[in-house]
């Protein structure tokens, strides 16, 4: 029987702003799930957030795309939203973008990571938790774990991960997906995820000869793109990831090292700023200065017959406080641009903010010049 782990989250309503989720939400869900896993509909589930954005971790054996657990998600989500309308949050049910549930919550606006799979004898798989930036922000990560000999010992000293992985990434824009294998094709994956705003890194597989079944991935990322399901802006995607670690893929200190430069993303104020990702605890998930910086939680757990641990909040630790530092230190300087690029996005990229009703104002002002 194969396990499948669920992460599914959206933004029901913030406190105060945009800042966090307000702890009765997390109790609406938590009674949710629990009821559901009695039910049977899912195995085992973790209820937490990262800033304004409400997560559900689950585990069950129905496969991705289940819809009984989505419908579970949506409905979870439907009686926060309506706790968060009494509370009088910010944003009530922010992400909720459509009227009635289809099926599946992709494309109706909470993100989804999820990843089918044979599980090991001990198997750790970590979720990442992001707030205030985009599915584009995991590529960077995510490219150094499973691609970076200089992040990845076990790349080069390995046998059984030596010869590298598959990425899968999408063109959100044309909806169109490419497989590229590492290291061979290491160049022309970096050309295509480099550019993160449009190339996103959705999977990631293990190549033919490791231990693990190939067609099961190692990890997955949320790449809903909420512009383009509302047709304007109503916050920034905060994204999820799945990452699974140790024998035949990088360890547990190998993926959290992809987390150690405060790279830049972008999202921040008004989804509409670049700035410094920011690993946190869940204690300091919460968006505060210029509505940021952006923050990466992440749990870490063990799996066994899709029963989960309790999770370690692995940020939650001195060796990250450099890094944390360092992200301030790049906030301190990326603020003091103001309203300049490339601190605010560039025009492309501020096309679905409010921006353009701003320059639509200014429209008639303009004359031509010789
Ligand atoms: C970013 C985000 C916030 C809001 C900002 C303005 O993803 O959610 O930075 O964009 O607080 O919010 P409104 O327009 O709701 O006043
Ligand atoms: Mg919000
Ligand atoms: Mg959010």
């Amino acid at each position: 029987m194969k396990t499948t782990f669920s992460v599914i989250k959206a933004d029901v309503g913030g406190w105060p702003g945009h800042a966090t989720v307000h702890p009765d939400l997390e109790k609406i869900a938590y009674k949710s799930l629990l009821e559901a896993q009695r039910e049977k509909i899912i195995t085992d589930f973790h209820v937490t957030h990262c800033g304004d954005d409400l997560e559900l971790i689950m585990t069950h054996t129905n496969g991705a795309d289940c819809k009984e657990v989505h419908e579970l998600a949506w409905n979870t989500f439907l009686a926060a939203t309506e706790k968060a309308r009494d509370l009088g949050l910010y944003g009530a049910g922010q992400d909720m973008l459509s009227d009635a549930f289809s099926g599946n919550v992709r494309g109706m606006g909470p993100g989804v990571a999820e990843i089918e799979f044979t599980e090991r004898k001990a198997e750790p798989v970590i979720t990442f938790l992001m707030d205030k930036t985009e599915p584009g922000a995991f590529n960077y990560p995510i490219f150094k774990i499973f691609a970076d000999p200089f992040n990845t010992a076990g790349l080069v000293i390995d046998p059984s991960i030596h010869s590298g992985f598959i990425f899968e990434v999408w063109d959100i824009q044309e909806h169109k997906h490419v497989f590229l294998r590492t290291p061979e094709e290491m160049y022309d994956l970096l050309a295509l995820i480099g550019a993160k705003s449009r190339f996103v890194v959705k999977r990631v597989f293990p190549k033919e000869d490791s231990k693990l079944p190939a067609k099961e991935p190692v990890s997955a990322i949320s790449t809903e793109k909420l512009y383009q399901i509302a047709g304007e802006y109503v916050g920034k995607d905060d994204p999820v990831g799945i990452v699974r670690a140790q024998s035949g893929l990088p360890a547990v200190g190998e993926v959290l090292e992809g987390f150690t430069n405060a790279h830049l993303v972008s999202g921040w104020m008004r989804g509409s700023h670049n700035g410094p990702l920011m690993p946190v605890s869940v204690k300091d998930a919460k968006c505060t200065r210029f509505d940021g910086p952006p923050r990466v939680v992440a749990l870490g757990f063990q799996l066994k017959n899709a029963k989960i641990t309790q999770p370690v909040d692995l940020f939650d630790d001195p060796a990250f406080n450099r890094v944390r530092e360092e992200a301030l230190h790049i906030t301190d300087y990326m603020r003091r641009m103001g309203p300049f690029e490339p601190h605010r996005l560039p025009m492309e990229d501020m096309e679905y903010t409010t921006l353009p009703k701003v320059m639509k104002k200014l429209g008639t002002r303009f004359k031509k010049f010789k």
